[in-house]
């Protein structure tokens, strides 16, 4: 007997933008489409039809020559009005989210979106709230949990290997050209750097710093953080200059249910030398890790080396040496695809599905606390947000 194949309908909107684009239409949902569908552990397939909606024909039927063949739209209403059309996916700049999955929740479809959800946390905290109560299912991009280092940063924690964890510390960030060399543009969009249109590296890293110290480590208790706009002009994509209003760099110490002691640096003027783009350092009594985006380096307290401070020698202590690299236990695949997978499960057959709006209005709570303890110059608790 032919297994069941489910058809998905989803309206993806934003997907012109980098991150609609490449990771969610390209990597995930066009990946899944090429290699046969959601696979159901009882037998039967689910696959996503997308249809692309934006407001500039040219780059839509530009992905559909690309990728296609692609259906596209223009028209937002008409797609949220298409019973066939269970799932609406938004990947807008972020400013726009709020608005937009309000009248898609309206329209009963089910919601996954890009972080953050909203720009102020009452905002997000109402958009899980309406989603609760109409009875749809919802989700929010948390990609960083299934990337390779993490995981095999998990697995450690799951496994004993750090006894107990004293603390975390992690660099984010890279150098952000400012776009006025044309022949090195900026690698980030313009709105990024402009407050007024919902940029803002707190509200960006903040989100994710939430839903990986959360899941990883232990729930976030307070917040203290100190920002600045380090480059205060840039030029956008049209070569123009502007004004940078938006924070390009945070400072924040976290502190975590259980005590352990989190610093994480988010910036976009830094230059890297470092492991990779994200750095995370864990230090246990038994043991210490640094995972990237893939890999992880442990070494253990038999395997510490006792350094000794003399400056006037040159150390003979090669402190990069003494790591052992945490072996892959399972193939990795895009950590965007494997969450849309999961969510596409959850539409389907109702399997749980944890990284709700409530845990990304949980992130956009850090943000703004984050904010309001750099106004203050103080630390701020974290409430708990309800169910
Ligand atoms: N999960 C992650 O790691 C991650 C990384 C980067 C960005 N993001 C989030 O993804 C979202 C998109 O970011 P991006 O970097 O792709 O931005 P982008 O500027 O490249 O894309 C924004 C999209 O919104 C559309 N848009 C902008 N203004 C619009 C308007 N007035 N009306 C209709 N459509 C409009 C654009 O056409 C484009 O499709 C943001 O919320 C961002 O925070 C998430």
């Amino acid at each position: 007997m032919a297994k069941t194949t489910h058809h998905v309908g989803i309206i993806m909107n934003g997907v012109t933008g980098r991150m609609g684009t490449n990771q969610h239409l390209v990597r995930s949902i066009l990946a899944i489409r090429d290699s046969g569908g959601v696979r159901l552990d009882g037998g039967g397939t689910i696959m996503p039809e997308p249809v692309l909606v934006g407001r500039n024909p040219t780059k839509l039927k530009a992905l559909d020559e690309q990728y296609g063949p692609l259906k596209w739209t223009t028209d937002l209403d008409e797609v949220l009005a298409a019973d066939s059309l269970a799932v609406y996916f938004d990947a807008l700049s972020t400013s726009l989210r709020p608005a937009t999955v309000r009248k898609a929740i309206a329209a009963g479809k089910h919601i996954y979106c890009e972080k953050p959800t909203a720009l102020s946390a009452r905002d997000a905290y109402e958009l899980y709230t309406l989603a609760r109560d109409a009875g749809v299912k919802h989700g929010v991009v948390q990609d960083k949990l299934w990337l390779p280092g993490l995981i095999k940063l998990k697995k450690l924690i799951d496994d004993g290997f750090f006894g107990r964890i004293l603390s975390v510390r992690g660099e984010f960030g890279y150098w952000v050209f400012t776009g006025e060399d044309p022949s090195r543009p900026a690698q980030r969009p313009s709105w990024n750097y402009r407050k007024q249109d919902g940029g803002s590296i707190i509200f960006d890293m903040f989100c994710h710093w939430r839903y990986v110290l959360d899941n990883i480590f232990g729930s976030v208790k307070a917040v203290s953080c100190i920002a600045a706009t380090h480059v205060p002009r840039r030029w956008d994509e049209g070569g123009k200059p502007y004004d940078a209003t938006a924070d390009d760099s945070a400072y924040a110490a976290f502190e975590l249910e259980g005590g352990i002691i989190v610093q994480l640096n988010s910036s976009w003027c830094v230059r890297v030398r470092r492991d990779d783009l994200l750095v995370l350092q864990v230090d246990g009594t038994d043991g210490s890790a640094v995972a990237g985006l893939r890999d992880c380096r442990v070494q253990s307290l038999a395997g510490t080396p006792r350094p000794v401070w003399n400056p006037d020698v040159a150390n003979p202590i090669d402190f990069r040496e003494g790591w052992e690299p945490v072996e892959p236990d399972a193939e990795y695949d895009n950590a965007f695809k494997v969450q849309w997978e999961l969510f596409l499960r959850h539409v389907v057959t109702g399997e749980p599905f944890r990284w709700s709006l409530l845990e990304g209005a949980k992130g956009v709570q850090l943000a703004e606390l984050g904010v309001e303890s750099w106004r203050r110059r103080s630390w701020i608790d974290v409430p708990e947000l309800n169910a």
